[in-house]
């Protein structure tokens, strides 16, 4: 039985096998248990700093009267305690790989005092559980791109939030409709399935009634071609022969290209935000 996906391999079946297989590997080479890149925002000054500083424009859309949060993709937990640590909010983080979920659950038993709750389940945020309801914010850090398809992810979270309630997606976002090599190196690495324009997104989410409020380039923040970025750059002949046989090489050529078609201005990071419509 293959232990990992081919790069051609999507759907939720694939992505469980790439982060049942990737996430320890992540966590070696990340930084305070986040699956998602860095963000040197205003003020930041150091690699902690600049991971959290996705958890906090997350936070920055929590209302006060906001008791209930959903991580759509919650990895390792690591959002979902930084936000219950802050404030007195119930956070639910649903993943698609069981691998994470242990882990997300072991580190909430070791987090120390949360001003809320935390609880994590295994769980396709394009076929959510029918009791996940009356969500105040849902939010999905880097997850989104993986929905397939992406019209079902919409429609769950519509479903999942109270009328009025917010969705916001930190993401990748295509520029242009172009067929480019590059954006196909990112999407068959990293599995990605819904590599949407910022229009595309509003227009399918729209149709879950889910109006688009908000969209903020947070490409700038972002710190290319670091030194590990570039050994990568420097090893992607022998990865590039290991495609479909490592889920490790595959996630090295995906990286590569996502940092070239944001070069390439091909891929914008943004935060989108959703407000669901009233019934
Ligand atoms: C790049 S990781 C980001 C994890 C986390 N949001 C963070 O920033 O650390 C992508 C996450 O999306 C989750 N994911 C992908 N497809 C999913 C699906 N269909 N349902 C639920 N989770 C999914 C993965 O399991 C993983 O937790």
């Amino acid at each position: 039985m293959a232990t990992h996906p081919t790069p051609a391999e999507t759907g939720g079946a694939g992505v469980r096998r790439y982060y049942d297989a990737n996430t320890w590997k992540f966590l070696l080479t990340g930084s305070q248990r986040a699956l998602h890149r860095e963000l040197w925002g205003p003020g930041v000054t150091t690699r902690a700093e600049a991971v959290h500083h996705t958890h906090d424009l997350v936070l920055a859309e929590l209302g006060a009267a906001d008791r209930r949060v959903l991580d759509l993709g919650c990895g390792v937990g690591t959002a979902a305690l930084y936000v219950a640590r802050r404030r007195p909010v119930d956070v639910v983080g649903v993943s698609i790989s069981p691998a994470q979920v242990r882990l997300a659950r072991r580190y909430a038993d070791r987090s120390g005092p949360l001003l809320g709750d935390v609880r994590f389940a295994v769980a396709d945020f394009t076929d959510l559980p029918d009791e996940l309801t009356g969500f105040d914010l849902a939010f999905a850090i880097e997850s989104f791109v993986h929905a397939d398809p992406a019209p079902a992810f919409f429609r769950e979270v519509a479903c999942a939030l109270r009328p009025g309630g917010a969705l916001v997606v930190v993401d990748d976002v295509r520029t242009t409709d172009t067929a480019d090599r590059r954006i196909v190196d990112f999407c068959d690495g990293w599995h990605v399935s819904s590599l949407l324009t910022v229009a595309e997104a509003a227009a399918l989410a729209a149709g879950a009634g889910l109006r688009l409020v908000d969209s903020r380039d947070l490409s700038p923040m972002q710190r290319l071609g670091r030194p590990r970025d570039r050994v990568v750059r420097a090893l992607q002949p022998v990865l590039r022969r290991a495609r479909g046989r490592s889920a490790w090489a595959d996630s090295m050529v995906g990286g590569d290209a996502l940092q070239r078609c944001h070069r390439a201005g091909l891929l914008e990071y943004r935060l989108l935000r959703f407000v669901r419509e009233a019934d």
